[in-house]
Parts: C-alpha cells; sequence; structure tokens
C-alpha cells in the first residue's frame, strides 16, 4: 500500500461515504475551523452543533471574539466542559488580533504558536481552513492506523505516537488536503469505529492487518490500566 494509492482510497471513500454537511465546513475558514476543532477536542459532534451555531451567531469573528467580555464567552461555553477551551479560544483571538495584527497565521509552526493550538489542531487548520498539507492524528486517526498498520504498544506511548505521526506525514498528500483529512476522520468516526468496526465497507480491508489477523479487538492495544 504506497501513500499514494492510500490517500487515493481515502479520498475516493470521502467522496462517496463521508460527511459533507457539517456546519464548520461551509464556509471552513480558519477562525470557524478553529472554533470547531476546540470544541471537537472533548465532545461529541452531535453535541457540537447546536453550540457552533450559536457561536457563531454571537461571535462571527475573530474581531468579535477578542472584544467580547469574558461571561458572554463562558455562557455560550456553559454545557460543553473543560472550561479551559473557552478561555484559551479567546486568548487565541487576542493574539491573533493584537499581536498578529489580525492575520490568520498560515504556517504549520505559527499556527502552533496559536494559544490552546497544539499539533493536531494546526494541522487541522492547515487542511480544513487552507486546504494544504497539514498532517492530523487524533484519536479517529490513531485507531485507524493502528488497524491498518498493525501498530503495536500502548496507545498513549511517546513510542506509538512518534510512528502515528510520522505515518501521518507520510501519508498525507500534497493536494486534496481538505477532503483528505476530513477523510480520516470519517472512517474512524463511522466505519473504522471502537466496537463493531464494518470492515465490510472499508477500502482497506484487504491490506489491514487487524482484519486480515482477525485482530480488530486487540488494535489498537488498550490503554495501561
Ligand atoms: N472531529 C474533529 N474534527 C472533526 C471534523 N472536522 N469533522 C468531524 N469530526 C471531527
Amino acid at each position: 500500500l504506497t501513500a499514494a494509492k492510500f490517500a487515493e482510497e481515502v479520498l475516493t471513500w470521502q467522496h462517496q461515504h463521508g460527511r459533507h454537511d457539517l456546519p464548520w465546513q461551509q464556509p471552513a475558514t480558519p477562525y470557524r475551523v478553529l472554533v470547531s476543532e476546540i470544541m471537537l477536542q472533548q465532545t461529541q459532534v452531535s453535541t457540537v452543533i447546536p453550540y457552533f451555531q450559536r457561536w457563531m451567531q454571537a461571535l462571527p469573528t475573530l474581531e468579535a471574539l477578542a472584544s467580547a467580555n469574558e461571561d458572554e464567552v463562558m455562557a455560550l461555553w456553559q454545557g460543553l466542559g473543560y472550561y479551559s477551551r473557552a478561555r484559551n479560544l479567546q486568548k487565541a483571538a487576542h493574539y491573533i488580533v493584537h499581536e498578529l495584527n489580525g492575520k490568520f497565521p498560515e504556517e504549520l509552526e505559527s499556527i502552533q504558536k496559536i494559544p490552546g493550538v497544539g499539533r493536531y489542531t494546526a494541522g487541522a487548520i492547515r487542511s480544513f481552513a487552507y486546504d494544504t498539507y497539514g498532517p492530523i492524528v487524533d484519536g479517529n486517526v490513531r485507531r485507524l492506523f493502528c488497524r491498518i498498520f498493525g501498530i503495536e504498544g500502548p496507545p498513549t506511548s511517546s513510542a506509538v505516537n512518534k510512528e502515528l505521526w510520522q505515518y501521518a506525514e507520510t501519508l498525507t498528500p500534497e493536494k486534496n488536503n481538505r477532503r483528505f483529512a476530513q477523510g480520516l476522520l470519517d472512517l474512524g468516526a463511522t466505519l473504522c469505529t471502537k466496537r463493531n468496526p464494518s470492515c465490510q465497507d472499508c477500502p482497506f480491508a484487504s491490506s489491514c492487518v487487524a482484519f486480515q489477523e482477525q485482530r480488530i479487538t486487540e488494535l489498537p492495544n488498550p490503554k495501561a490500566k
């Protein structure tokens, strides 16, 4: 399975079976991608959707978020939990508006300097907002890669983490990055699920180590208790 073939399969599958009507996909501006990705970090899609829509009505731009009062920001987040995420989002807006003259950064390293933005979110902004090269590894991608490539070891270990990011960097194509990244997340969320994955519908079934060796329940290895 070459990188080119892998990307081609993900792109074709996403086009035919992936999600195309998530609210942050239209339009996928850097601000909307940032807010949605931070909301999605610890919260599932169906819960995030109404929060995201309410937030964008109230705070449609980075400038609006930067100048909003903190109480309003916290009220919009009320119910999502992990409230440091909301405070970080406002810090992010302050940083971009005041330190970067309102210009949202475009390079991977500069995006990662935004408060609250790590490697995953930076890659997601590159892919979803700019449609440029931006590798991503989240829980969905981790499960997908561990199964397809038979990656062993405690899923949170730094060795496994390093391996997963190396796969992501190698497999991420140079174009169609928006569709590719959405395809990885959609495969992980809708098909390569934690329990009872739909291997019969998976474009990678013939090369998937977990499926071929009937080790779907073992891969990824469970987290250490
Ligand atoms: N989870 C994290 N980011 C997502 C996205 N862009 N679409 C669907 N699920 C996601």
